[in-house]
C-alpha cells in the first residue's frame, strides 16, 4: 500500500531558540536560502508523498504563507528572476496538497499528531519533525518507504547519540544491534543518560500504522507533562511490530543554536555559487587564529 499522508507538528514554541523564534516560527528559519519546513516537504515530495498536513499554532502563520503561489510574475521582471518566482510558486506540485488543521493547546507532540486523526482514516501515514534536517544522499523519507512493506508495522529513524545527551531524546531498545533495521523492544523519552537503554536516540522521520492513534488518545501527559509520542510508541509495542531504522545521511538538530549553525556551514560549503568563496574565508579565518 502506498503511503500518501505525512504529518508535520509545527505547532512548537521554538523555546531553545529564542529570542529568534518570538514572533517567528522556527520551522521558517532558513538554512542557506530555504526555511527548514520547506526542506522537509520537500524530503516529502521526494518520497512520493501527496497529502501534507501541517499542525500549526498561534505565530505560524508564516508557514501557510510560504506554501501559497503568492508572488507576482510581473513582464518587467528579468528571465531569471521570473524562473525563481515561478519556482518559488510551484513549490507543492499540482498532485499534492497542503492541509492546515490547528493545535489549539501545547500539549505535547502526541497531542499534535492527534489533531490529524479526522483526516488521516485509517491509512498508514508518516511524521516529520522539521528542525531535524538530515544532508543525505537519498532523503530518509525515501528511504524509510522502500524499507516499509507491511501496513501493520511501524518505523523509526534512530541514530547513535552521545551518552551525556540521552535526556534530549527517545532512547531505544532493540533485541538486535547488527541490522540496520531491528525491532524495537524499549522507548524511553528523554531518560537520564544513566537510564537510557541503549546508545541510539530517535530523530523525527517515522512511519506508523494507524494503530499509533488508539494509543495516543490513550496516552496520558508524560515528560515535561505534554502527551508525549514516544509514550504512545511504548503501548503500540507491545501489541504491534515497530522497527529501528538506521538512516544514511546526516542529522543536524536546528532546534538547537549550534546545530543551525553547523547546518548552515555544512550547506553553504557545498553551495555551486559561494560555497569555494566560503571555504577559503574559513580556512583563512582560521589560519588567522593561528
Ligand atoms: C522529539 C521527540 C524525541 C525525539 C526528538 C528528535 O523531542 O519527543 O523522542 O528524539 O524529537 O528530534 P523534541 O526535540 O521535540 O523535544
Amino acid at each position: 500500500m502506498k503511503i500518501k499522508k505525512v504529518v508535520f507538528p509545527v505547532a512548537g514554541h521554538g523555546s531553545r531558540f529564542l529570542p529568534a523564534t518570538k514572533a517567528t516560527p522556527k520551522e521558517m528559519l532558513p538554512v542557506v536560502d530555504k526555511p527548514l519546513i520547506q526542506y522537509a516537504v520537500e524530503e516529502a515530495l521526494d518520497a512520493g508523498f501527496t497529502d501534507l498536513i501541517f499542525i500549526t499554532g498561534k505565530t505560524k502563520r508564516a508557514i501557510t504563507d510560504h506554501f501559497d503561489q503568492s508572488l507576482e510574475i510581473s513582464a518587467n521582471l528579468t528571465e531569471d528572476k521570473k524562473q525563481l518566482f515561478q519556482q518559488m510558486n510551484n513549490i507543492i506540485p499540482s498532485h499534492a496538497s497542503c492541509i492546515y488543521l490547528r493545535q489549539g493547546e501545547p500539549l505535547g507532540l502526541g497531542h499534535a499528531i492527534l489533531q490529524a486523526k479526522p483526516v488521516l482514516g485509517d491509512e498508514p501515514f508518516a511524521v516529520v519533525l522539521a528542525d531535524d534536517l538530515i544532508d543525505a544522499e537519498k532523503g530518509v523519507l525515501r528511504q524509510m518507504v522502500e524499507n516499509y512493506d507491511d501496513n501493520q508495522s511501524s518505523l523509526i529513524s534512530v541514530q547513535k547519540v552521545a551518552k551525556q545527551d540521552a535526556s534530549q531524546y527517545g532512547m531505544i531498545a532493540t533485541n538486535d544491534n547488527k541490522l540496520n533495521m531491528q525491532k524495537l523492544t524499549n522507548i524511553i523519552e528523554k531518560p537520564h543518560p544513566n537510564e537510557a537503554p541503549s546508545d541510539f536516540g530517535v530523530v523525527g522521520r517515522y512511519i506508523f500504522s494507524n494503530h499509533i492513534l488508539s494509543f495516543l488518545e490513550k496516552t496520558n501527559p508524560g515528560a515535561g507533562n505534554e502527551i508525549q509520542l514516544t509514550d504512545a510508541i511504548k503501548s503500540l509495542l507491545q501489541e504491534f511490530p515497530v522497527y529501528a531504522y538506521h538512516f544514511d545521511g546526516v542529522r543536524y538538530d536546528c532546534g538547537d543554536k549550534l546545530g543551525f549553525i553547523k547546518a548552515n556551514i555544512e550547506l553553504a560549503l557545498k553551495n555551486k555559487v559561494f560555497g569555494s568563496e566560503l571555504l577559503d574565508y574559513l580556512k583563512k579565518r582560521l589560519a588567522s587564529w593561528g
